[in-house]
């Protein structure tokens, strides 16, 4: 039996697999029931303030101080901190709450750092930055 038969499908697999794996590697969601949860903060100006303060004094070094990604430790990071401004919108309260509280690689965990509410107030703030 030549090679030949095994390895043109097997390629042609691999690159119908391949090829939207490389494009939305950089996609991260939270769990289904993670992302549906409702946000238990009121949002109002006084949530969004206070997410800001947390969002100063925590995520702008990386993310930046209007959230797009450009912070001072922005150029020493791989993968790059996040556009947030740019997913504002696109993701629900839910899913940015969980993928605060328990990081992924570069990005940290805050879930024993900031309390759940204090959570929440920062993801009224990121939805804020969509222009
Ligand atoms: C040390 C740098 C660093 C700090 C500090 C940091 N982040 Fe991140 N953050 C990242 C990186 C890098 C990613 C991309 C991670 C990935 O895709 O694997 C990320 C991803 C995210 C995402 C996911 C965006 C998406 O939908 O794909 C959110 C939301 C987020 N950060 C919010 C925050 C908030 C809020 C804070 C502050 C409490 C914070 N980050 C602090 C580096 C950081």
């Amino acid at each position: 039996m030549s090679q030949k038969i095994f390895f043109k499908p097997f390629w042609k697999w691999a690159i119908i697999v391949l090829i939207p794996v490389a494009l939305f590697a950089h996609e991260w969601n939270a769990p289904e029931e993670a992302a549906q949860r409702p946000n238990p903060v009121p949002k109002d100006a006084a949530a969004a303030e206070r997410g800001q303060k947390i969002y100063t004094q925590f995520c702008a070094n990386c993310h930046g101080k209007d959230g797009r990604g450009d912070g001072p430790l922005a150029a020493a990071l791989n993968p790059k901190p996040t556009n947030l401004a740019a997913r504002a919108g696109h993701h629900t309260d839910g899913d940015f709450a969980w993928k605060i509280a328990n990081g992924r690689g570069v990005m940290p965990a805050f879930k024993d750092q900031l309390t759940e509410n204090q959570i929440w107030e920062l993801t009224h703030f990121i939805q804020n930055l969509k222009k």
